[in-house]
Protein backbone atom coordinates (compact mmCIF):
# COMPACT_ATOMS: atom_id res chain seq x y z
CA UNK A 1 0.00 0.00 0.00
CA UNK A 2 1.25 3.42 -1.08
CA UNK A 3 1.50 5.67 2.02
CA UNK A 4 3.24 8.94 3.12
CA UNK A 5 6.05 9.07 5.37
CA UNK A 6 3.99 11.13 7.44
CA UNK A 7 1.43 8.33 8.12
CA UNK A 8 3.62 5.80 9.41
CA UNK A 9 2.73 5.54 12.15
CA UNK A 10 -1.20 4.80 11.30
CA UNK A 11 0.88 1.16 9.18
CA UNK A 12 2.74 -0.17 12.31
CA UNK A 13 3.75 -3.68 11.75
CA UNK A 14 2.06 -3.36 7.99
CA UNK A 15 3.57 -3.53 4.38
CA UNK A 16 4.03 0.21 2.87
CA UNK A 17 5.20 1.49 -0.26
CA UNK A 18 7.38 4.72 -0.30
CA UNK A 19 7.99 6.93 -3.43
CA UNK A 20 11.00 9.35 -2.56
CA UNK A 21 14.28 10.27 -2.55
CA UNK A 22 17.50 8.67 -0.69
CA UNK A 23 19.05 11.47 0.97
CA UNK A 24 21.87 9.23 2.60
CA UNK A 25 23.16 5.96 2.49
CA UNK A 26 25.52 4.36 4.99
CA UNK A 27 26.13 0.36 3.82
CA UNK A 28 28.65 -2.13 5.47
CA UNK A 29 27.99 -4.37 2.53
CA UNK A 30 25.91 -6.78 5.23
CA UNK A 31 23.72 -4.05 6.48
CA UNK A 32 22.29 -0.63 4.70
CA UNK A 33 20.76 2.26 6.60
CA UNK A 34 18.92 4.26 3.88
CA UNK A 35 17.88 7.93 4.80
CA UNK A 36 14.56 8.21 3.01
CA UNK A 37 12.63 11.27 2.31
CA UNK A 38 9.09 11.89 0.27
CA UNK A 39 8.13 15.73 1.03
CA UNK A 40 6.03 14.90 3.70
CA UNK A 41 8.86 13.92 5.87
CA UNK A 42 12.04 11.64 6.86
CA UNK A 43 12.18 7.88 7.74
CA UNK A 44 15.45 5.29 8.07
CA UNK A 45 15.65 2.29 5.97
CA UNK A 46 16.95 -0.91 6.94
CA UNK A 47 17.73 -3.28 4.46
CA UNK A 48 20.35 -6.90 4.25
CA UNK A 49 21.10 -8.60 1.29
CA UNK A 50 19.42 -11.37 2.92
CA UNK A 51 16.00 -9.33 2.57
CA UNK A 52 16.26 -8.54 -1.35
CA UNK A 53 17.03 -9.79 -3.96
CA UNK A 54 20.62 -10.00 -5.54
CA UNK A 55 19.58 -7.51 -8.02
CA UNK A 56 18.11 -5.16 -5.76
CA UNK A 57 21.00 -5.53 -3.46
CA UNK A 58 23.29 -4.39 -6.19
CA UNK A 59 21.15 -1.52 -7.23
CA UNK A 60 21.25 -0.05 -3.44
CA UNK A 61 24.93 -0.28 -3.71
CA UNK A 62 25.08 1.99 -6.17
CA UNK A 63 22.59 4.38 -5.48
CA UNK A 64 24.08 7.86 -4.87
CA UNK A 65 22.75 10.58 -2.62
CA UNK A 66 18.92 12.47 -3.95
CA UNK A 67 18.07 9.65 -6.30
CA UNK A 68 14.84 8.60 -6.26
CA UNK A 69 13.61 5.59 -5.14
CA UNK A 70 10.57 3.36 -4.60
CA UNK A 71 10.96 1.42 -1.58
CA UNK A 72 8.59 -1.64 0.36
CA UNK A 73 9.27 -3.08 4.08
CA UNK A 74 7.40 -3.62 6.92
CA UNK A 75 6.89 -0.45 9.39
CA UNK A 76 8.02 -1.00 12.95
CA UNK A 77 8.34 1.29 16.09
CA UNK A 78 11.69 2.26 17.32
CA UNK A 79 11.67 0.06 20.12
CA UNK A 80 13.62 2.73 22.72
CA UNK A 81 12.00 5.77 20.93
CA UNK A 82 8.18 5.68 20.79
CA UNK A 83 6.97 7.55 17.50
CA UNK A 84 9.98 7.12 16.12
CA UNK A 85 9.32 4.62 12.59
CA UNK A 86 11.43 2.33 10.72
CA UNK A 87 11.46 0.66 7.36
CA UNK A 88 12.38 -2.82 7.44
CA UNK A 89 13.03 -3.08 3.49
CA UNK A 90 12.20 -6.01 1.32
CA UNK A 91 11.47 -4.34 -1.61
CA UNK A 92 13.77 -1.63 -3.69
CA UNK A 93 13.64 -0.14 -7.10
CA UNK A 94 15.75 2.47 -8.20
CA UNK A 95 14.05 5.01 -10.16
CA UNK A 96 16.46 7.65 -11.31
CA UNK A 97 20.30 7.36 -9.73
CA UNK A 98 21.92 10.63 -8.83
CA UNK A 99 26.04 10.36 -9.44
CA UNK A 100 27.98 13.22 -7.84
CA UNK A 101 25.10 15.23 -6.47
CA UNK A 102 26.63 18.82 -6.08
CA UNK A 103 25.29 19.50 -2.20
CA UNK A 104 27.36 16.83 -0.05
CA UNK A 105 27.01 16.76 3.56
CA UNK A 106 30.13 19.43 3.97
CA UNK A 107 29.60 23.03 4.33
CA UNK A 108 28.92 24.95 1.78
CA UNK A 109 28.83 28.76 1.20
CA UNK A 110 25.71 30.95 0.36
CA UNK A 111 26.82 31.89 -3.12
CA UNK A 112 27.16 28.25 -3.93
CA UNK A 113 24.50 27.54 -2.37
CA UNK A 114 22.88 29.41 -4.13
CA UNK A 115 23.43 28.69 -7.53
CA UNK A 116 22.15 25.84 -7.07
CA UNK A 117 18.86 27.14 -5.24
CA UNK A 118 17.01 24.40 -7.11
CA UNK A 119 18.84 21.94 -5.38
CA UNK A 120 19.11 23.03 -2.36
CA UNK A 121 15.23 23.08 -1.74
CA UNK A 122 16.07 19.87 -1.41
CA UNK A 123 17.80 19.68 2.13
CA UNK A 124 16.14 19.65 5.62
CA UNK A 125 16.24 22.81 6.84
CA UNK A 126 15.06 24.18 3.46
CA UNK A 127 12.31 21.87 3.11
CA UNK A 128 11.47 22.69 6.94
CA UNK A 129 11.13 26.98 5.71
CA UNK A 130 8.97 26.08 2.56
CA UNK A 131 6.21 24.01 5.17
CA UNK A 132 6.60 27.03 7.32
CA UNK A 133 5.89 29.83 4.38
CA UNK A 134 3.10 27.53 3.70
CA UNK A 135 1.43 27.50 7.03
CA UNK A 136 2.11 30.92 7.59
CA UNK A 137 0.35 31.73 4.10
CA UNK A 138 -2.58 28.96 5.03
CA UNK A 139 -2.99 30.83 8.27
CA UNK A 140 -3.34 34.37 7.04
CA UNK A 141 -5.92 32.86 5.12
CA UNK A 142 -7.63 31.55 7.92
CA UNK A 143 -7.80 34.61 10.25
CA UNK A 144 -9.13 36.77 7.54
CA UNK A 145 -11.82 34.75 6.38
CA UNK A 146 -12.95 34.28 10.01
CA UNK A 147 -12.55 38.09 10.20
CA UNK A 148 -14.83 38.54 7.06
CA UNK A 149 -12.04 39.32 4.90
CA UNK A 150 -12.68 38.43 1.34
CA UNK A 151 -9.90 37.62 -1.04
CA UNK A 152 -9.85 39.92 -3.86
CA UNK A 153 -6.78 40.53 -5.17
CA UNK A 154 -5.05 43.40 -7.30
CA UNK A 155 -3.32 43.60 -10.62
CA UNK A 156 0.57 43.03 -10.61
CA UNK A 157 0.48 45.62 -13.48
CA UNK A 158 0.30 49.15 -12.91
CA UNK A 159 0.11 52.69 -14.44
CA UNK A 160 1.38 54.44 -11.30
CA UNK A 161 3.54 53.93 -8.35
CA UNK A 162 1.65 53.14 -4.71
CA UNK A 163 4.73 53.92 -2.36
CA UNK A 164 7.81 55.58 -3.58
CA UNK A 165 8.41 56.17 -6.94
CA UNK A 166 12.20 55.66 -6.33
CA UNK A 167 11.56 51.51 -6.04
CA UNK A 168 9.53 51.19 -8.95
CA UNK A 169 9.85 48.72 -11.62
CA UNK A 170 9.25 49.76 -15.18
CA UNK A 171 8.06 47.46 -18.20
CA UNK A 172 6.91 48.58 -21.46
CA UNK A 173 3.83 48.08 -22.45
CA UNK A 174 2.57 47.84 -26.01
CA UNK A 175 0.69 51.10 -27.31
CA UNK A 176 0.11 52.28 -23.65
CA UNK A 177 3.99 53.15 -23.14
CA UNK A 178 5.20 52.10 -19.65
CA UNK A 179 3.96 49.82 -17.01
CA UNK A 180 5.05 49.47 -13.54
CA UNK A 181 5.09 46.26 -11.63
CA UNK A 182 2.91 46.22 -8.12
CA UNK A 183 4.81 47.62 -5.32
CA UNK A 184 1.66 46.65 -3.09
CA UNK A 185 -2.42 46.24 -4.32
CA UNK A 186 -3.77 48.41 -1.81
CA UNK A 187 -4.97 51.25 -4.00
CA UNK A 188 -7.18 48.62 -5.57
CA UNK A 189 -8.65 47.04 -2.41
CA UNK A 190 -9.64 50.63 -1.55
CA UNK A 191 -12.24 50.72 -4.39
CA UNK A 192 -13.22 46.74 -3.78
CA UNK A 193 -14.08 47.30 0.02
CA UNK A 194 -16.80 49.26 -1.21
CA UNK A 195 -18.27 46.22 -3.14
CA UNK A 196 -17.26 43.65 -0.23
CA UNK A 197 -16.64 45.35 2.94
CA UNK A 198 -13.46 44.02 4.01
CA UNK A 199 -10.85 42.01 1.63
CA UNK A 200 -7.49 41.66 1.09
CA UNK A 201 -5.22 40.37 -1.73
CA UNK A 202 -2.15 38.16 -1.36
CA UNK A 203 0.88 38.24 -4.53
CA UNK A 204 3.93 39.00 -5.49
CA UNK A 205 5.43 42.43 -5.41
CA UNK A 206 8.29 44.55 -6.19
CA UNK A 207 10.53 46.88 -4.99
CA UNK A 208 13.71 47.77 -7.01
CA UNK A 209 15.47 48.91 -3.81
CA UNK A 210 19.28 49.16 -3.87
CA UNK A 211 19.31 47.36 -0.32
CA UNK A 212 21.49 45.07 0.24
CA UNK A 213 20.44 43.87 4.22
CA UNK A 214 18.69 40.55 4.95
CA UNK A 215 15.46 41.71 5.24
CA UNK A 216 15.10 42.76 1.60
CA UNK A 217 14.10 41.21 -1.96
CA UNK A 218 12.91 42.79 -5.07
CA UNK A 219 10.59 40.40 -5.64
CA UNK A 220 8.72 39.67 -2.12
CA UNK A 221 4.88 38.63 -1.33
CA UNK A 222 2.86 40.73 0.60
CA UNK A 223 -0.70 40.40 1.99
CA UNK A 224 -2.84 43.67 1.72
CA UNK A 225 -5.83 44.13 3.78
CA UNK A 226 -8.58 47.02 3.86
CA UNK A 227 -11.66 47.37 5.37
CA UNK A 228 -14.49 50.03 5.19
CA UNK A 229 -15.31 51.89 9.18
CA UNK A 230 -12.15 50.61 9.93
CA UNK A 231 -10.34 53.12 11.87
CA UNK A 232 -6.75 53.62 13.39
CA UNK A 233 -7.02 51.73 16.49
CA UNK A 234 -8.89 49.26 15.22
CA UNK A 235 -6.21 48.34 12.40
CA UNK A 236 -3.51 48.13 14.71
CA UNK A 237 -6.03 45.86 16.95
CA UNK A 238 -6.44 43.87 13.77
CA UNK A 239 -2.69 43.48 13.12
CA UNK A 240 -1.77 42.61 16.57
CA UNK A 241 -4.09 39.53 16.55
CA UNK A 242 -3.32 38.55 12.91
CA UNK A 243 0.43 37.89 13.97
CA UNK A 244 -0.42 36.33 17.19
CA UNK A 245 -2.93 33.78 15.17
CA UNK A 246 0.03 33.17 12.88
CA UNK A 247 2.63 32.53 15.35
CA UNK A 248 -0.43 30.13 16.84
CA UNK A 249 -0.47 28.17 13.72
CA UNK A 250 2.68 27.55 13.46
CA UNK A 251 3.87 26.20 16.57
CA UNK A 252 0.94 24.40 16.71
CA UNK A 253 0.99 22.58 12.86
CA UNK A 254 5.04 23.06 12.36
CA UNK A 255 6.36 21.55 15.40
CA UNK A 256 9.17 19.45 13.40
CA UNK A 257 9.65 22.54 10.93
CA UNK A 258 10.70 24.18 13.76
CA UNK A 259 12.44 21.63 15.77
CA UNK A 260 14.56 20.82 12.28
CA UNK A 261 15.26 24.93 12.17
CA UNK A 262 16.63 24.50 15.87
CA UNK A 263 14.32 27.62 17.04
CA UNK A 264 13.72 28.68 20.28
CA UNK A 265 9.99 28.31 20.51
CA UNK A 266 10.20 30.21 23.67
CA UNK A 267 9.61 33.65 22.57
CA UNK A 268 6.84 33.10 20.86
CA UNK A 269 4.74 31.42 23.06
CA UNK A 270 6.16 34.54 25.58
CA UNK A 271 5.28 36.65 22.87
CA UNK A 272 1.08 35.55 21.96
CA UNK A 273 -0.33 35.75 25.26
CA UNK A 274 0.49 39.62 25.74
CA UNK A 275 -0.18 43.02 24.54
CA UNK A 276 2.01 44.49 21.81
CA UNK A 277 3.72 47.76 22.95
CA UNK A 278 2.39 51.04 21.12
CA UNK A 279 5.01 54.21 20.89
CA UNK A 280 3.70 57.20 19.14
CA UNK A 281 6.72 58.15 16.12
CA UNK A 282 7.54 61.22 19.05
CA UNK A 283 8.13 58.44 21.89
CA UNK A 284 9.99 56.49 19.81
CA UNK A 285 12.46 59.22 19.17
CA UNK A 286 12.80 60.13 22.67
CA UNK A 287 13.47 56.75 23.71
CA UNK A 288 15.77 56.22 21.28
CA UNK A 289 17.53 59.51 21.78
CA UNK A 290 17.90 57.93 25.39
CA UNK A 291 19.21 54.48 24.62
CA UNK A 292 21.58 56.62 22.50
CA UNK A 293 20.58 56.59 18.75
CA UNK A 294 21.53 59.89 17.30
CA UNK A 295 18.40 59.45 15.27
CA UNK A 296 16.47 63.07 14.76
CA UNK A 297 12.73 63.84 14.96
CA UNK A 298 11.68 64.04 11.04
CA UNK A 299 13.77 61.11 9.98
CA UNK A 300 13.50 57.57 8.91
CA UNK A 301 14.60 54.49 11.80
CA UNK A 302 17.28 52.72 10.48
CA UNK A 303 18.11 48.88 11.29
CA UNK A 304 20.07 49.50 14.14
CA UNK A 305 17.39 52.07 15.63
CA UNK A 306 14.64 49.11 15.11
CA UNK A 307 16.86 46.63 16.95
CA UNK A 308 17.22 49.03 19.19
CA UNK A 309 13.32 49.95 20.04
CA UNK A 310 12.63 46.07 20.43
CA UNK A 311 16.01 44.83 22.38
CA UNK A 312 14.55 44.06 25.81
CA UNK A 313 10.78 43.90 24.94
CA UNK A 314 9.25 40.84 24.49
CA UNK A 315 6.45 41.83 21.92
CA UNK A 316 6.54 43.66 19.05
CA UNK A 317 5.90 47.62 19.45
CA UNK A 318 4.02 49.48 17.07
CA UNK A 319 5.04 52.79 15.98
CA UNK A 320 2.12 54.87 15.34
CA UNK A 321 1.48 58.66 14.12
CA UNK A 322 4.28 59.74 11.67
CA UNK A 323 5.35 62.81 10.42
CA UNK A 324 3.37 63.07 7.36
CA UNK A 325 6.72 64.37 5.35
CA UNK A 326 8.14 61.26 5.52
CA UNK A 327 5.10 58.69 4.41
CA UNK A 328 2.76 58.36 1.67
CA UNK A 329 0.04 60.52 0.41
CA UNK A 330 -2.92 58.08 1.11
CA UNK A 331 -2.18 58.40 4.90
CA UNK A 332 -4.97 60.23 6.81
CA UNK A 333 -4.34 63.20 8.84
CA UNK A 334 -4.33 63.06 12.23
CA UNK A 335 -7.15 65.36 12.96
CA UNK A 336 -5.53 65.53 16.64
CA UNK A 337 -2.12 66.81 15.15
CA UNK A 338 -2.41 68.01 11.39
CA UNK A 339 1.75 67.42 11.37
CA UNK A 340 0.88 63.56 11.46
CA UNK A 341 -0.51 61.01 10.01
CA UNK A 342 -2.52 57.91 11.61
CA UNK A 343 -0.69 55.26 10.70
CA UNK A 344 1.69 52.61 12.13
CA UNK A 345 5.20 50.45 11.44
CA UNK A 346 5.17 46.75 13.76
CA UNK A 347 8.68 46.13 14.32
CA UNK A 348 8.96 42.63 15.41
CA UNK A 349 11.35 40.99 18.31
CA UNK A 350 14.74 39.39 18.29
CA UNK A 351 15.43 41.46 15.14
CA UNK A 352 12.63 40.53 12.81
CA UNK A 353 12.88 44.57 11.67
CA UNK A 354 9.59 45.95 10.08
CA UNK A 355 7.17 43.23 9.62
CA UNK A 356 3.87 45.36 8.97
CA UNK A 357 3.12 48.49 7.74
CA UNK A 358 -0.52 50.01 7.84
CA UNK A 359 -2.56 53.35 8.12
CA UNK A 360 -5.75 54.64 8.03
CA UNK A 361 -6.55 56.45 4.47
CA UNK A 362 -7.11 59.85 3.64
CA UNK A 363 -11.27 59.60 2.85
CA UNK A 364 -11.83 63.56 1.87
CA UNK A 365 -11.23 64.19 -1.56
CA UNK A 366 -10.02 67.87 -1.24
CA UNK A 367 -7.19 66.74 1.30
CA UNK A 368 -6.48 63.99 -0.84
CA UNK A 369 -6.09 65.77 -3.90
CA UNK A 370 -4.36 68.98 -2.46
CA UNK A 371 -1.82 65.77 -1.39
CA UNK A 372 -1.78 64.09 -4.64
CA UNK A 373 -0.82 67.93 -6.27
CA UNK A 374 1.66 68.60 -3.53
CA UNK A 375 3.36 65.46 -4.07
CA UNK A 376 4.33 66.19 -7.53
CA UNK A 377 2.04 62.87 -8.64
CA UNK A 378 -0.55 63.11 -11.43
CA UNK A 379 -4.12 64.20 -10.82
CA UNK A 380 -4.79 61.71 -14.28
CA UNK A 381 -3.39 58.81 -13.23
CA UNK A 382 -5.29 59.13 -9.63
CA UNK A 383 -8.53 60.15 -10.83
CA UNK A 384 -9.73 56.65 -10.54
CA UNK A 385 -8.71 56.88 -7.00
CA UNK A 386 -10.00 60.35 -6.02
CA UNK A 387 -13.69 58.80 -7.36
CA UNK A 388 -13.56 56.78 -4.43
CA UNK A 389 -13.53 59.83 -2.18
CA UNK A 390 -16.16 61.74 -4.67
CA UNK A 391 -19.02 58.42 -4.55
CA UNK A 392 -19.53 57.63 -0.91
CA UNK A 393 -16.44 57.94 0.52
CA UNK A 394 -15.99 56.17 4.27
CA UNK A 395 -13.49 56.00 6.94
CA UNK A 396 -11.18 52.96 6.09
CA UNK A 397 -7.79 51.58 6.72
CA UNK A 398 -5.57 48.48 6.29
CA UNK A 399 -2.19 47.46 6.22
CA UNK A 400 0.24 44.74 4.73
CA UNK A 401 2.20 42.26 5.93
CA UNK A 402 5.86 41.23 4.02
CA UNK A 403 5.31 37.26 4.44
CA UNK A 404 9.11 36.48 4.04
CA UNK A 405 9.94 38.81 6.94
CA UNK A 406 7.22 36.95 8.83
CA UNK A 407 8.38 33.42 7.89
CA UNK A 408 12.35 34.79 8.67
CA UNK A 409 11.20 35.35 12.05
CA UNK A 410 9.03 32.62 12.88
CA UNK A 411 11.46 30.16 11.34
CA UNK A 412 14.70 32.33 12.57
CA UNK A 413 16.33 32.48 9.28
CA UNK A 414 19.06 34.62 9.29
CA UNK A 415 18.80 35.67 5.56
CA UNK A 416 15.45 36.55 4.31
CA UNK A 417 17.04 35.36 0.47
CA UNK A 418 15.81 31.54 2.48
CA UNK A 419 12.19 32.43 3.02
CA UNK A 420 10.77 32.28 -0.36
CA UNK A 421 11.53 29.33 -3.09
CA UNK A 422 13.67 31.21 -5.88
CA UNK A 423 14.98 34.94 -4.19
CA UNK A 424 15.35 37.91 -6.28
CA UNK A 425 17.73 40.19 -5.20
CA UNK A 426 19.68 42.82 -6.45
CA UNK A 427 22.49 40.55 -7.29
CA UNK A 428 20.73 37.50 -7.74
CA UNK A 429 18.36 36.55 -11.02
CA UNK A 430 19.11 33.39 -11.18
CA UNK A 431 18.34 29.60 -10.34
O1 LIG B 1 5.51 49.21 4.60
P1 LIG B 1 5.16 48.87 3.17
O2 LIG B 1 5.95 49.53 2.12
O3 LIG B 1 3.60 49.19 3.05
C1 LIG B 1 2.88 49.20 1.88
O4 LIG B 1 3.26 48.86 0.81
C2 LIG B 1 1.43 49.53 2.11
N1 LIG B 1 0.87 49.97 0.84
C3 LIG B 1 0.72 48.32 2.64
C4 LIG B 1 -0.72 48.57 2.93
O5 LIG B 1 -1.04 49.45 3.72
N2 LIG B 1 -1.61 47.78 2.35
O6 LIG B 1 5.29 47.29 2.97
C5 LIG B 1 4.56 46.40 3.79
C6 LIG B 1 5.47 45.30 4.33
C7 LIG B 1 6.60 45.79 5.21
O7 LIG B 1 6.17 46.07 6.51
C8 LIG B 1 7.55 44.63 5.16
O8 LIG B 1 7.13 43.58 6.00
C9 LIG B 1 7.39 44.14 3.73
O9 LIG B 1 6.13 44.62 3.28
N3 LIG B 1 8.46 44.66 2.85
C10 LIG B 1 9.45 43.90 2.34
N4 LIG B 1 9.76 42.62 2.46
C11 LIG B 1 10.83 42.14 1.79
N5 LIG B 1 11.60 42.89 0.99
C12 LIG B 1 11.34 44.21 0.81
N6 LIG B 1 12.09 44.94 0.00
C13 LIG B 1 10.22 44.77 1.51
N7 LIG B 1 9.66 46.00 1.55
C14 LIG B 1 8.60 45.91 2.37
MG1 LIG C 1 6.88 50.33 5.61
Amino acid sequence: MKVLIKNLKDHVEKEVEISGWLYNLRSSGKIAFLQLRDGSGFVQGVASPTDVSKEEWEEIEKSGQESSVIVKGKVVEHPKKPGVFELQVNSYKLLSNSIDYPIAKKEHGPDFLMENRHLWLRSNKQWAILRIRDAVIESIGKFLHEEGFVKTDSPIFTPNACEGTTTLFGVPYFDLGEAYLSQSGQLYLEASIMSVGRCYDFGPVFRAEKSKTKRHLTEFWMMDAEGAFIEHDENLKIQEELVKYITKYCLENCKEELEIMERDITPLEKMISQDFTRYTYDEAIKKLNELGSDIKHGEDLGNDDEGLLTKDSEVPVFIEKWPKAIKPFYMKINPEDETQVLNDDLIGIEGAGELIGGSQREDDYELLKSRIEKDNLSLDDFKWYLDLRKYGSVPHSGFGIGLERMVRWIAGVAHIRECIPFPRTISRLRP
